[in-house]
């Protein structure tokens, strides 16, 4: 099938990039940062999720003046009154260590009975000079020791509403069913195909 829109998306997570491209297919051409030769680390200072998917889709329209999309995820947890949120990737420090995050998560929800949490994504698409918004929620539990060995981030102890599994314990396929960033690029995918049928 003919490539119908290429876009941009604008992101230096290879694991992003996996999940976002099993959900949209063939339909859509999807390139990286990478493939498109542009080498930056894109700026997150914002308090929204929603401010730093306009600054990071943004930037590279800036840069390349193509059709583009990102996202920015974070973890919402209740207890912790919604944090990290979206100061997931530094929650425990700018070098953005997966591992020291889930730990400080972990020490600062010990003896909570509390553990309801959710992924939350926002995409900001920037298509003909114009921007789009959307959102993507997945519910579900912090646990309190970490399992699995798959996906990136705090997926080792997040286990959605629906499963008994960590998203670490789950194929991309599986993780893809409940996920946070699915349902988002799911509300693209129905947009984009409005407009070429
Ligand atoms: P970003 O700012 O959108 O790149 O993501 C913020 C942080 O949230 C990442 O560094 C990860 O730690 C975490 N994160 C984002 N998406 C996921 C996910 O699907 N599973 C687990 N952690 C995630």
């Amino acid at each position: 099938m003919q490539h119908i829109t290429t876009l941009i998306f604008a992101t230096n997570n290879e694991h992003k990039v996996q999940e976002i491209r099993k959900v949209i297919g063939s339909r859509f051409n999807i390139i990286t940062l990478k493939e498109a030769g542009i080498d930056i680390d894109i700026p997150e200072p914002h308090d929204t999720l929603e401010a730093n998917a306009t600054e990071k889709s943004k930037t590279i329209h800036q840069l390349t003046k193509q059709n583009c999309f990102s996202e920015d995820t974070g973890l919402e947890v209740e207890a912790l009154n919604g944090e990290p949120g979206v100061k997931s990737a530094r929650y425990a420090g700018g070098t953005r260590n997966f591992q020291d995050n889930i730990d400080k998560l972990l020490i600062h929800l010990k003896g909570k009975e509390n553990r309801n949490a959710q992924f939350r994504t926002v995409i900001s698409l920037i298509l003909n000079n114009k921007e789009y918004l959307f959102d993507g929620v997945c519910k579900g539990k912090i646990i309190e020791d970490q399992k699995g060995i798959q996906g990136f981030g705090y997926d080792p102890v997040f286990i959605p509403d629906g499963s008994e599994k960590t998203f670490a314990e789950m194929s991309m396929e599986e993780k893809n069913i409940f996920s946070h960033r699915r349902k988002a690029t799911d509300k693209l995918i129905a947009f984009l195909n409005t407009l070429t049928p």
